[in-house]
Protein backbone atom coordinates (compact mmCIF):
# COMPACT_ATOMS: atom_id res chain seq x y z
CA UNK A 1 0.00 0.00 0.00
CA UNK A 2 2.80 2.31 1.23
CA UNK A 3 4.50 1.74 -2.16
CA UNK A 4 1.90 2.31 -4.70
CA UNK A 5 1.22 5.74 -2.73
CA UNK A 6 4.57 6.33 -3.18
CA UNK A 7 4.48 5.41 -6.92
CA UNK A 8 1.25 7.53 -7.52
CA UNK A 9 2.90 10.51 -5.89
CA UNK A 10 6.03 9.76 -8.11
CA UNK A 11 3.89 10.05 -11.13
CA UNK A 12 2.36 13.10 -9.67
CA UNK A 13 5.40 15.21 -9.10
CA UNK A 14 7.76 13.70 -11.83
CA UNK A 15 9.39 16.58 -13.51
CA UNK A 16 7.23 19.18 -11.83
CA UNK A 17 8.35 19.47 -8.59
CA UNK A 18 10.00 22.58 -7.63
CA UNK A 19 13.73 21.97 -5.85
CA UNK A 20 15.10 24.50 -3.71
CA UNK A 21 18.07 26.72 -4.50
CA UNK A 22 21.54 25.40 -3.56
CA UNK A 23 23.47 28.81 -2.47
CA UNK A 24 20.96 30.62 -0.09
CA UNK A 25 20.33 33.56 -0.65
CA UNK A 26 20.37 36.50 -3.45
CA UNK A 27 23.36 38.02 -2.34
CA UNK A 28 25.61 34.69 -1.99
CA UNK A 29 24.16 34.09 -6.00
CA UNK A 30 25.10 37.55 -6.59
CA UNK A 31 28.93 36.98 -4.93
CA UNK A 32 29.02 33.89 -7.25
CA UNK A 33 28.68 35.36 -10.06
CA UNK A 34 31.77 37.83 -9.13
CA UNK A 35 34.04 35.11 -8.01
CA UNK A 36 33.28 33.48 -11.60
CA UNK A 37 34.42 36.61 -13.00
CA UNK A 38 37.28 37.00 -11.53
CA UNK A 39 38.51 33.03 -11.43
CA UNK A 40 37.82 32.68 -15.47
CA UNK A 41 40.22 36.03 -15.47
CA UNK A 42 42.64 34.33 -13.23
CA UNK A 43 42.84 31.40 -15.76
CA UNK A 44 43.41 34.35 -18.63
CA UNK A 45 41.47 32.18 -21.07
CA UNK A 46 39.35 34.96 -21.27
CA UNK A 47 39.64 38.62 -21.14
CA UNK A 48 36.30 39.43 -20.15
CA UNK A 49 34.90 36.38 -18.82
CA UNK A 50 31.07 37.54 -19.49
CA UNK A 51 31.08 36.92 -22.94
CA UNK A 52 32.07 33.09 -22.10
CA UNK A 53 29.57 32.96 -19.56
CA UNK A 54 27.03 34.25 -22.28
CA UNK A 55 28.61 32.11 -24.91
CA UNK A 56 27.80 29.05 -22.15
CA UNK A 57 24.23 29.64 -21.35
CA UNK A 58 23.62 31.44 -24.58
CA UNK A 59 22.27 28.83 -26.81
CA UNK A 60 19.97 28.51 -23.64
CA UNK A 61 19.16 32.02 -22.45
CA UNK A 62 19.54 33.85 -25.33
CA UNK A 63 16.60 32.76 -27.71
CA UNK A 64 13.96 32.72 -24.91
CA UNK A 65 15.09 36.56 -24.14
CA UNK A 66 14.62 37.05 -28.13
CA UNK A 67 11.09 35.54 -28.18
CA UNK A 68 10.03 37.35 -24.99
CA UNK A 69 10.39 40.51 -26.25
CA UNK A 70 7.52 40.94 -27.90
CA UNK A 71 3.79 43.09 -28.44
CA UNK A 72 2.54 46.73 -28.12
CA UNK A 73 4.06 47.28 -24.96
CA UNK A 74 7.38 47.39 -26.05
CA UNK A 75 6.88 50.23 -28.28
CA UNK A 76 4.32 52.39 -25.92
CA UNK A 77 5.82 52.31 -22.83
CA UNK A 78 8.02 55.53 -21.84
CA UNK A 79 9.68 53.77 -18.59
CA UNK A 80 10.94 50.21 -18.76
CA UNK A 81 13.17 48.18 -15.92
CA UNK A 82 15.20 45.25 -16.86
CA UNK A 83 15.66 43.56 -13.05
CA UNK A 84 18.57 41.31 -12.84
CA UNK A 85 19.94 42.94 -16.08
CA UNK A 86 23.20 40.20 -15.82
CA UNK A 87 25.21 40.18 -18.59
CA UNK A 88 23.32 42.65 -20.75
CA UNK A 89 21.41 40.34 -23.38
CA UNK A 90 18.54 41.31 -22.66
CA UNK A 91 19.11 44.77 -22.09
CA UNK A 92 20.80 45.12 -25.62
CA UNK A 93 17.54 43.29 -27.18
CA UNK A 94 15.63 45.71 -25.62
CA UNK A 95 17.23 48.79 -26.24
CA UNK A 96 16.77 47.14 -29.82
CA UNK A 97 12.90 47.07 -29.85
CA UNK A 98 12.26 50.62 -28.16
CA UNK A 99 12.97 53.76 -29.56
CA UNK A 100 14.93 57.40 -28.32
CA UNK A 101 12.02 58.66 -25.88
CA UNK A 102 12.18 55.62 -24.00
CA UNK A 103 13.80 55.55 -21.06
CA UNK A 104 15.15 51.98 -19.71
CA UNK A 105 16.54 51.48 -16.12
CA UNK A 106 18.99 47.95 -16.01
CA UNK A 107 19.09 46.88 -12.71
CA UNK A 108 21.95 44.32 -10.68
CA UNK A 109 22.74 43.86 -7.36
CA UNK A 110 25.96 43.28 -8.60
CA UNK A 111 28.19 46.23 -9.55
CA UNK A 112 30.55 43.81 -11.63
CA UNK A 113 27.67 42.74 -13.69
CA UNK A 114 26.39 45.98 -14.05
CA UNK A 115 29.47 47.10 -15.05
CA UNK A 116 29.63 44.28 -17.49
CA UNK A 117 26.63 45.15 -18.82
CA UNK A 118 27.88 48.45 -19.30
CA UNK A 119 30.54 46.74 -21.42
CA UNK A 120 28.49 45.20 -23.42
CA UNK A 121 26.30 47.91 -24.58
CA UNK A 122 29.07 49.82 -25.31
CA UNK A 123 30.84 47.27 -27.02
CA UNK A 124 27.51 47.11 -29.87
CA UNK A 125 27.23 51.16 -30.03
CA UNK A 126 24.20 50.86 -27.64
CA UNK A 127 25.23 52.91 -24.26
CA UNK A 128 22.92 56.02 -24.84
CA UNK A 129 21.43 58.64 -22.04
CA UNK A 130 18.49 56.96 -22.00
CA UNK A 131 20.05 54.00 -20.39
CA UNK A 132 20.23 54.20 -16.66
CA UNK A 133 22.33 51.74 -14.29
CA UNK A 134 20.85 51.12 -11.10
CA UNK A 135 22.75 48.41 -8.15
CA UNK A 136 19.42 47.56 -6.55
CA UNK A 137 18.26 44.62 -5.20
CA UNK A 138 14.72 43.67 -7.04
CA UNK A 139 13.18 42.58 -3.33
CA UNK A 140 13.37 46.08 -2.46
CA UNK A 141 13.28 48.41 -5.71
CA UNK A 142 14.16 52.41 -4.61
CA UNK A 143 11.42 53.43 -6.57
CA UNK A 144 8.56 55.00 -5.93
CA UNK A 145 4.63 52.87 -6.45
CA UNK A 146 3.08 53.24 -10.14
CA UNK A 147 6.72 54.22 -11.64
CA UNK A 148 7.72 51.66 -14.54
CA UNK A 149 5.13 50.75 -17.48
CA UNK A 150 7.08 48.01 -18.31
CA UNK A 151 9.04 45.58 -15.83
CA UNK A 152 11.10 42.88 -17.83
CA UNK A 153 12.97 39.50 -16.36
CA UNK A 154 14.91 37.07 -17.78
CA UNK A 155 16.30 34.30 -15.52
CA UNK A 156 16.35 35.61 -11.89
CA UNK A 157 13.03 34.57 -10.73
CA UNK A 158 14.08 30.99 -11.09
CA UNK A 159 17.18 31.63 -8.93
CA UNK A 160 15.71 33.25 -5.96
CA UNK A 161 14.67 31.30 -2.78
CA UNK A 162 10.74 30.89 -2.41
CA UNK A 163 10.79 34.16 0.43
CA UNK A 164 12.75 36.31 -1.83
CA UNK A 165 10.85 34.98 -4.99
CA UNK A 166 7.47 36.37 -3.25
CA UNK A 167 9.34 39.75 -1.76
CA UNK A 168 10.35 40.12 -5.70
CA UNK A 169 7.02 39.70 -7.20
CA UNK A 170 5.76 41.85 -4.71
CA UNK A 171 7.92 44.70 -5.77
CA UNK A 172 7.66 44.13 -9.45
CA UNK A 173 3.35 44.47 -9.02
CA UNK A 174 4.36 48.03 -6.32
CA UNK A 175 6.29 49.57 -8.96
CA UNK A 176 4.28 49.04 -11.62
CA UNK A 177 1.54 51.42 -13.18
CA UNK A 178 -2.13 50.09 -13.50
CA UNK A 179 -2.50 49.11 -17.07
CA UNK A 180 1.79 48.94 -16.99
CA UNK A 181 2.81 45.33 -18.15
CA UNK A 182 5.88 42.64 -17.09
CA UNK A 183 7.52 40.22 -19.61
CA UNK A 184 9.24 37.63 -17.21
CA UNK A 185 11.30 34.60 -18.47
CA UNK A 186 11.74 31.43 -16.20
CA UNK A 187 12.70 27.59 -16.41
CA UNK A 188 9.60 25.98 -15.98
CA UNK A 189 7.49 23.06 -14.35
CA UNK A 190 3.85 24.82 -15.97
CA UNK A 191 3.92 22.61 -18.76
CA UNK A 192 -0.07 21.60 -18.79
CA UNK A 193 -0.86 24.04 -22.29
CA UNK A 194 1.81 21.21 -24.12
CA UNK A 195 0.82 18.12 -26.19
CA UNK A 196 0.96 15.28 -24.38
CA UNK A 197 4.62 13.78 -25.69
CA UNK A 198 6.12 17.14 -25.09
CA UNK A 199 4.83 17.20 -21.54
CA UNK A 200 6.58 13.72 -20.97
CA UNK A 201 9.48 14.26 -22.63
CA UNK A 202 10.24 17.75 -20.61
CA UNK A 203 8.93 16.40 -17.98
CA UNK A 204 11.77 13.82 -17.80
CA UNK A 205 14.08 16.40 -19.17
CA UNK A 206 13.40 18.39 -15.90
CA UNK A 207 13.45 15.48 -13.30
CA UNK A 208 16.97 14.76 -14.61
CA UNK A 209 18.50 18.72 -14.34
CA UNK A 210 16.61 18.57 -10.59
CA UNK A 211 18.06 15.58 -9.68
CA UNK A 212 21.52 17.20 -10.46
CA UNK A 213 20.78 20.29 -9.33
CA UNK A 214 19.47 19.41 -6.00
CA UNK A 215 22.07 20.62 -3.01
CA UNK A 216 24.41 21.45 -5.66
CA UNK A 217 25.25 17.90 -6.49
CA UNK A 218 26.32 18.21 -10.43
CA UNK A 219 27.91 21.56 -9.81
CA UNK A 220 31.85 19.60 -9.81
CA UNK A 221 30.70 18.31 -13.01
CA UNK A 222 29.52 21.57 -14.85
CA UNK A 223 32.26 23.28 -12.66
CA UNK A 224 34.96 21.30 -14.31
CA UNK A 225 33.82 21.55 -17.93
CA UNK A 226 32.49 25.85 -17.87
CA UNK A 227 35.42 27.00 -15.47
CA UNK A 228 33.90 27.00 -12.73
CA UNK A 229 30.39 27.76 -13.90
CA UNK A 230 27.29 25.80 -12.18
CA UNK A 231 23.64 26.29 -13.00
CA UNK A 232 21.87 28.33 -10.62
CA UNK A 233 18.45 28.44 -12.10
CA UNK A 234 16.07 25.59 -11.44
CA UNK A 235 12.52 25.19 -12.79
CA UNK A 236 10.14 26.97 -11.04
CA UNK A 237 6.02 27.08 -11.13
CA UNK A 238 5.65 31.42 -11.35
CA UNK A 239 2.03 31.31 -12.64
CA UNK A 240 1.65 29.91 -9.23
CA UNK A 241 3.21 32.71 -7.05
CA UNK A 242 1.59 35.46 -9.87
CA UNK A 243 -1.67 34.26 -8.92
CA UNK A 244 -1.53 35.08 -5.68
CA UNK A 245 -0.89 38.67 -6.51
CA UNK A 246 -4.08 41.18 -5.61
CA UNK A 247 -3.32 43.43 -9.23
CA UNK A 248 -2.15 41.26 -11.35
CA UNK A 249 -3.66 39.48 -14.36
CA UNK A 250 -1.99 37.19 -16.56
CA UNK A 251 -2.21 38.56 -20.40
CA UNK A 252 -0.47 35.06 -22.18
CA UNK A 253 1.80 32.61 -21.62
CA UNK A 254 4.03 30.41 -23.70
CA UNK A 255 6.76 28.03 -23.38
CA UNK A 256 9.81 28.53 -25.97
CA UNK A 257 10.66 25.32 -27.01
CA UNK A 258 14.88 26.29 -27.22
CA UNK A 259 16.54 23.16 -25.41
CA UNK A 260 16.50 20.06 -23.87
CA UNK A 261 14.81 22.10 -20.03
CA UNK A 262 11.89 24.00 -21.21
CA UNK A 263 11.45 27.41 -20.44
CA UNK A 264 8.32 29.96 -20.28
CA UNK A 265 7.35 33.73 -20.91
CA UNK A 266 4.21 35.42 -18.95
CA UNK A 267 3.14 38.70 -19.89
CA UNK A 268 0.72 39.90 -17.16
CA UNK A 269 -0.61 43.03 -16.74
CA UNK A 270 -1.28 45.18 -13.73
CA UNK A 271 -4.84 45.73 -12.86
CA UNK A 272 -6.80 48.86 -11.09
CA UNK A 273 -6.93 48.20 -7.22
C1 LIG B 1 21.06 34.71 -14.92
S1 LIG B 1 21.48 36.38 -14.70
C2 LIG B 1 20.27 37.24 -15.68
C3 LIG B 1 20.52 37.19 -17.16
C4 LIG B 1 20.07 38.43 -17.89
N1 LIG B 1 18.67 38.69 -17.77
C5 LIG B 1 20.52 38.43 -19.34
O1 LIG B 1 19.74 38.71 -20.25
O2 LIG B 1 21.70 38.20 -19.60
C6 LIG B 1 20.85 36.73 -13.07
C7 LIG B 1 21.29 38.09 -12.53
O3 LIG B 1 20.44 38.41 -11.41
C8 LIG B 1 21.22 39.11 -10.47
N2 LIG B 1 20.56 39.06 -9.15
C9 LIG B 1 20.54 38.04 -8.27
N3 LIG B 1 19.80 38.36 -7.19
C10 LIG B 1 19.35 39.62 -7.40
C11 LIG B 1 18.53 40.51 -6.65
N4 LIG B 1 18.05 40.15 -5.46
N5 LIG B 1 18.25 41.72 -7.15
C12 LIG B 1 18.74 42.10 -8.37
N6 LIG B 1 19.51 41.30 -9.14
C13 LIG B 1 19.82 40.07 -8.66
C14 LIG B 1 22.58 38.40 -10.52
O4 LIG B 1 23.62 39.24 -10.01
C15 LIG B 1 22.73 38.10 -12.00
O5 LIG B 1 23.43 39.12 -12.65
Amino acid sequence: MKYSAYLSQLKHSFGLRQVPVWFGSSESISQEFQTIGKKLKLLRIFPNPYPFYDWIMGFYERVSNRSALHGTMLKRSQKIIDVGAGTGYLLSRLEKATNSEQEIFAVDLSQQMLDNCKGYLSKHSQLTPRIHFERADCRKLPWNDNSFDLYVSSYLFDLLPEKELRQALREMERVLLPDGYAILVTMTTELEDLPRLSQYFYRLMNELYCIGYHKGRWNPIWRFFCAGYAPHCRPIALGQYLEGLDNIAMAYTKVSRVSLFPVRIYYVRKTHP
